[in-house]
């Protein structure tokens, strides 16, 4: 690589943040996603996101189930530029009944932000794409929004942080009074305040002060307000953890924000300190070592795959992170797994769900390939050598239903939507062993069942049956031979789509017990 281009591709990662939002539904992900791309120029009118989430389920078919369910289940990319950054936002859906979409789709970010609600502190959802987060060891900033109304003492939010999801924290700045009372925030890095004022807080006073002792805050906040922000602050100073770069870095502790996004308080701060902070791409690990975004030759992953995006033209999409070099259009890639080259004409990047098409892409970027039905969710491309990525995560299913068609006469097309959504990572398949074959699909999210119902009606022509069964666990069995009446009570011995035998347990008691029972065999959580 020539000495220009590869200081052009170390700059162009070096710009580059790409993150997601995690949060429980109504923590107010919409309303910052707005604010961060009106401060990005990438819209210019507020409600345009919410706008656009509406113009989607009118121009998307099987999405009928977002729009009669409120709901989005889909997960598209937003970019902007701000300050010499480019960000890309990667939008995950936002309801309970999320599926493993949500868990892929946040492989492809280099850091997440967790929004809280301040006065429901640490939900459900936040939990479960918190853990998600962690695992990987990405660095998490928290936003506490919704200052304005009156929630939850701060310390006793940050003490919840800590409780449920084990990781410390540090407020980069602190409220001055909250709900009706709030008054501002004192940024601790900078050592200044931030006051709203008028009556609809539309404007934003920053001041600069010596320290959180300076008269200037009483004279703006009052004595009340003055003396409780220096009594928590001087208690943070001594007893709270200390800003620390590397442990950001690791995930082991989460910068603290508080505002408001609806009345746009503390975005602008926080995304500046955000995009300081935050890591560009990263090396990310492959099958055989590790790839540094700053290597010439191009590779990424497919972490989605999405079908119907426009029912125009029965497309399938498939979203894929550049982990490394320059995307150009027309370049011929290897696909890995099918072992041959390919020719990349028609990328497309997304703003909500607008397409351009793609000239030039970097590292940290996701482009939307055409799919003629030729990828898989976890497919590796890369330009020279063979590379493959390790990257997605596979989860165990929680919900199981038998399935079977309505109409005989439509098999060929019941298997052929199977597989194909199979393929996709809608489902996990699998086939009971014995005389009666039946089949049971497993997923993380019941919407994953709804999807599939209405995608095999209006994709394949099948109506299908769902019946839920009572288990709740699966179970790779692998390590000798597997005696299938052993699992009778409680349990049934199954085969996943590579014909490796899976048993699915109601109960932990009767997991328990089948461990017990057969020590020489492994019972792996998700498939080998
Ligand atoms: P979500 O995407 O995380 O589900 O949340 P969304 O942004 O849609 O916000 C959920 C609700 O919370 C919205 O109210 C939104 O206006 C409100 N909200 C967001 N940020 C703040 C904040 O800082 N303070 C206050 N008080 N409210 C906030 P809604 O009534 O459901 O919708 P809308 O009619 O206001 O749009």
């Amino acid at each position: 690589m020539s000495q220009k281009t590869s200081e052009e591709l170390r700059q162009e990662v070096e710009k580059r943040r790409t993150f997601a939002i995690i949060s429980h539904p109504d923590a107010g992900k919409t309303t910052l996603t707005e604010k961060l791309l009106l401060y990005g120029g990438a819209i210019h009118t507020a409600g345009s996101v919410k706008a656009r989430k509406a113009a989607r389920h009118a121009t998307s078919d099987w999405m009928e189930i977002e729009k009669q369910r409120g709901i989005s289940v889909t997960s598209s990319v937003m970019q902007f530029q701000y300050e010499g950054k480019q960000v890309n936002i990667l939008d995950t859906p936002g309801h309970q009944d999320f599926s493993e979409d949500t868990y892929r789709t946040l492989t492809a970010a280099d850091s997440a932000v967790m929004l809280i609600d301040v006065a429901k502190g640490v939900e459900a959802q936040t939990i479960k794409l918190f853990q998600v987060c962690s695992k990987r060891g990405i660095p998490i900033f928290t936003f506490i929004n919704k200052l304005d109304r009156e929630g939850q003492d701060p310390f006793e939010l940050l003490e919840e942080i800590e409780r449920v999801l084990g990781i410390r924290s540090v407020p980069m700045n602190w409220p001055i009074g909250m709900g009706r009372e709030l008054c501002g925030v004192y940024d601790r890095m900078k050592s200044q305040v931030e006051l709203f004022q008028g009556k609809d807080h539309s404007k934003i006073e920053v001041r600069k002060t010596s320290d959180y002792n300076d008269p200037v805050i009483r004279e703006m906040a009052g004595d009340y307000l003055a003396e409780k922000l220096a009594q928590e602050l001087e208690l943070l100073d001594v007893a709270g953890d200390e800003f620390d770069y590397e442990k950001v870095r690791t995930g082991q502790l989460t910068p603290v924000f508080f505002g408001s996004a609806v009345n746009n308080f503390g975005v602008q701060t926080f995304l500046e300190n955000f995009l300081e902070l935050a890591p560009q791409p990263t090396e990310r690990k492959t099958a055989d070592g590790t790839v540094a975004p700053e290597e010439e030759k191009f590779s990424g992953y497919v972490f989605k795959i999405q079908a119907n995006m426009n029912p125009a033209h029965r497309d399938r999409i498939a979203f894929l992170r550049i982990c490394s070099g320059k995307f150009q259009r027309g370049m011929s890639v290897r696909h890995v797994r099918a072992g041959k080259e390919i020719k990349l004409a028609q990328p497309q990047q997304f703003l909500a769900q607008d397409r351009d098409i793609v000239e030039t892409a970097y590292p940290g970027d996701i482009i939307g390939l055409f799919d003629p039905g030729i990828f898989r969710i976890g497919d590796s491309l890369s330009e020279g050598r063979d590379i493959v990525f390790n990257e997605l995560p596979t989860f165990s299913p929680e919900i199981f239903s038998k399935v079977s068609i309505k109409n005989a006469l439509k098999q060929k097309q019941y298997l052929k939507g199977l597989d194909q959504l199979t393929e996709e990572g809608m489902v996990q398949v699998f086939r009971s062993v014995g005389p009666f074959e039946d089949t049971y699909l497993g997923v993380v999210g019941q919407l994953q069942f709804e999807v599939f119902e209405y995608r095999m009606k209006n994709e394949y022509g099948v109506d299908i049956q769902l019946f839920r069964t009572q288990f709740q666990f699966a179970r790779w069995v692998v390590g000798g031979k597997v005696d299938p009446t052993k699992f009778r009570i409680n349990s049934i011995l199954v085969k996943d789509k590579n014909d490796v035998n899976v048993a699915l347990f109601e109960n932990e008691y009767a997991m328990r017990t089948a461990m017990e029972r057969m020590p020489e065999l492994e019972f792996l959580e998700v498939a080998p």
